[in-house]
Formats: C-alpha cells, structure tokens, sequence
C-alpha cells in the first residue's frame, strides 16, 4: 500500500471514466448554449460570508464548509455549491439582464462519505438573474429534463412544489413550528432539534417514527397568496403545455434556505432513498439583493455528475465513451521514423500513438492491439531503405500492404475509411 491514497470523500478520476466526465459536461453545455445560456466560471474559493448567505440553518453552512483562514487573515471557503458565487458575481459585474448562465465543476462540503456521496462532487446548473416570468421557471426545468432525455435516463422523475412568496413561506413555518411543538413528544429527538432550527426542514425527514405527524401536518398550499397561487398554476400548465410529467410534492424543502415560489428535484429511479437526488433547483428571489446588490429575481437548478451517472450505470445507458486513436505506429528501426510519422499523421488531423523503447516486433504490435486503433503502420529495416511502411489493418480481415512512404497519409486516410472499428458505445 502506498504511504499516500487520496483524502476519504475525494475520488482519481481516471481513463476511460474521465472521458465520460467531460462527455457529460458536452452534452450539457450543448443543451444550454442551444437556449442562450453563456459559461460563467466562478473561482472555487469565496470569502465565506457569500456561503453564509446561503442560510445559516443550513446543514451546508453550519457543518460542512471546507473554510480556513488564508495566509493574509481572510476567512474563505472552498465552495460548497455554485449559486451564490454566482450572485455574487451578479452583484459585483451587474451584468445586462435577464443574465443566463451555466457553470459546471466540482463543490466541497465535508459530508459523510458513500455511494453518491462525496467530499469533492461535480455539479452542472444554469442560473438565471434579473427575469420574473413563470414560463422561465418552465424553461429552466424543461432545459434539466431535456439534458436527461439526451443522456438516455428514462426513469427521471420531477417534483414540483412552490414555497409560496416570502410573506407566505413565513406564515407556513410559523404554522407548521406551532403544530410541530403542539406533537413534540410525536417527533423524533433529531427532528425536535431540526425543528428549533427550521421548522420547514423537518418536512425532510425520513424517519419512519415522524411519518404519522409530518401526514398530519399543514400544507404549503393552503397558505399561498392570490400571486403565488396564479404563478404556481402557470408553472404547472407550461410543463404539461411541453408534456413534462411531474409530481406535486408539498413536502419537498430542499436542502437550502434561498428558495422561493417554485422549487424542484429530479429523483432517479434506482437510487437508494437518501441519495436519490440527481439534482434540483427553484427560484431563489433575495439571494442578490443579501449579497449586496439589487433586488433581483434569480431561478436556476444544479445537476450532480456523480449520481446522474450512477443512474445511468443502473439504467444502462451513457457508457464510457470508447476513445481510441486511429493509427498506432511500430518501428523497430530505433524509433525515429515513428517520431516523424507520429507528428505527421497528427498534423494531418490522424490521431496516432506509438511505441517507445525500441521494444520487439512482437511487444510493438502488443502494444498496438491494446490501443484499440484501426491501423497499425510498421517500419522495419527493409521498408525504411525502400522507402516504403506497411499499413496492417488490425481487426477484420482486410489484410496489410506496402505503401510509398510519401503516399503514407493518402493512403492512411483511404484505408480508415474502410477499417472497421471497434464498436462503440
Ligand atoms: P443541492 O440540492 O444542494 O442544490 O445540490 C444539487 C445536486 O448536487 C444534488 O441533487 C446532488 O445530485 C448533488 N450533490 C449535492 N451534494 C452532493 C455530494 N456530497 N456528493 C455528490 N453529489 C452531491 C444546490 O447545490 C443548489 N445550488 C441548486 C440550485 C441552483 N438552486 C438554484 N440554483
């Protein structure tokens, strides 16, 4: 065992996994570009106090920050989520609004480690500032459950709640802390400390022991305003209007305080319970205005890599994608003339590797078959003064032929178009 294994909750992402990150973040970026939404990169770190404004009755804020004093005595975090960064952001370059953006990359928060849980964890989203519309909430959503569509998951669920504007949200929970104390000896001891915290979170336990006294509890729905109410309703029929199936669910909090009006999660079908949040998001109308700048209407959702992915493993579909070069070159003339036909062949735009060490004939063509290319290309002592390589296909039953090494890259090309490949996912 090596002295050094990577921190618990970190993971090496390697090759071919880390090719099937950067897909997911392609595929991403392309379903957004394509509705106009632009790349922010916030940095990892931030002074903590943008992280504070998150909510401070939240477990995110309270227990899980990654937060240190730096070398010049300012307190930072690394950051544990990408939306108030990019508030911050909002606040401080006051871009031209309705700003819609998308960030993907990886956020901290000191969690217990396991499946679908981790310290360092990727996250895709989209924000958008400055634009109060419900048929952006719509489109927001429909954007996450597009990207879903694209990656093949078939057993993605939404749930949709509203939390009511600001005055509502506040009515509900000092309703809902008044019937919580009412049944306090029903509640479970970690709800009875959740609920002197956040009475609404309470809603979030799992608890077998809360079932019966969350049932019982008030509704959001029946402390909605006229607006809340109109907006909700609106919400609702532009999903159905773009045939977007979801679920009421007037229990779903979310884990973080900003939210308002409407709110939602994407649950995958195979899961366990705990970690069966792909991602979620709402509208989240103060967050702007608390860090500093103007009252601004923001909505937006994240999507964890991790656990999308695992949801794809468990459904089948989304594989790693099968990267191989074209050609793999095996000299055994001592290594020069694969040096040239390397950077050659690449400047064509042919991907090409090769062997090093002037290894045998017979570990070169090892080598070649592991690379998964097509072709090998193979100088030996005779070609080289003849002036001549030798194309091998390396699957099928094409079989080789000598070429004029100055017609190598014609040659090349003409015979990849007719190798066959390894089969792709
Ligand atoms: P969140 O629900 O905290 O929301 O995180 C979104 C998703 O990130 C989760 O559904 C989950 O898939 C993934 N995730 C969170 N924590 C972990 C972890 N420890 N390990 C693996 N995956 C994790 C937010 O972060 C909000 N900023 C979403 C948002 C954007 N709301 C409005 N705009």
């Amino acid at each position: 065992m090596p002295e050094f294994q990577h921190s618990p909750g970190m993971r090496d992402i390697l090759p071919p996994d880390s090719g099937r990150w950067r897909q997911f973040q392609a595929v991403f970026a392309q379903v957004v570009e394509a509705a106009g939404y632009g790349e922010v990169m916030p940095p990892l770190m931030e002074d903590l106090g943008v992280f504070q404004r998150v909510g401070e009755a939240t477990d995110v804020v309270t227990k899980e920050m990654y937060d240190f004093t730096d070398r010049g005595g300012r307190h930072v975090s690394l950051r544990p989520e990408c939306t108030a960064s990019v508030c911050r952001i909002f606040a401080q370059h006051r871009p031209i609004t309705p700003w819609k953006v998308f960030y993907a990359g990886p956020n901290f928060r000191y969690e217990k480690p396991q499946r679908g849980r981790f310290r360092q964890f990727d996250q895709v989203g989209i924000e958008v500032l400055g634009a109060d519309d419900p048929y952006l909430d719509v489109e927001v959503i429909a954007l996450a459950w597009e990207f879903y569509q694209r990656l093949g998951l078939r057993q993605v669920k939404l749930l949709l709640n509203s939390l009511g504007e600001l005055d509502d949200r506040t009515r509900y929970e000092a309703s809902l802390a008044e019937y919580f104390n009412d049944n306090l000896e029903r509640l479970s001891p970690e709800s009875r400390i959740t609920l002197t915290k956040n009475p609404l979170r309470v809603l979030d336990s799992k608890r077998a022991g809360d079932a019966a006294v969350l049932a019982d509890a008030p509704r959001i729905a029946s402390f909605y305003g006229a607006d809340a109410a109109a907006n909700f309703e609106a919400v609702q029929q532009g999903l159905t209007d773009l045939g977007i199936p979801f679920t009421i669910d007037t229990a779903l909090v979310r884990g973080l305080d900003y939210y308002r009006r409407t709110t939602f999660e994407f649950q995958g079908g195979t899961l366990d319970s705990a970690q069966n949040a792909l991602g979620g998001g709402g509208r989240y109308d103060g967050l702007v205005e608390s860090l500093g700048g103007p009252a601004t209407h923001g909505i937006g959702f994240a999507l964890g890599l991790d656990r999308t992915l695992l949801a794809c493993d468990d459904e089948g579909v989304f594989g790693a994608p099968n990267k191989t070069v074209d050609v793999f070159v095996v000299d055994t003339t001592g290594g020069q003339e694969a040096l040239r036909i390397t950077a050659q062949l690449r400047a064509a735009g042919i991907s090409a590797d090769r062997a090093f060490e002037n290894r045998s004939m017979k570990s070169q063509m090892k080598g070649a078959d592991r690379s998964g290319a097509p072709l090998a290309i193979i100088v030996g002592s005779n070609e080289l003064e003849a002036g001549y390589v030798v194309i091998r296909p390396l699957r099928g039953e094409d079989v080789q032929r000598s070429v004029a090494r100055d017609t190598l890259i014609s040659e090349v090309i003409k015979a990849l178009q007719t190798a066959p490949k390894e089969a792709t996912q």
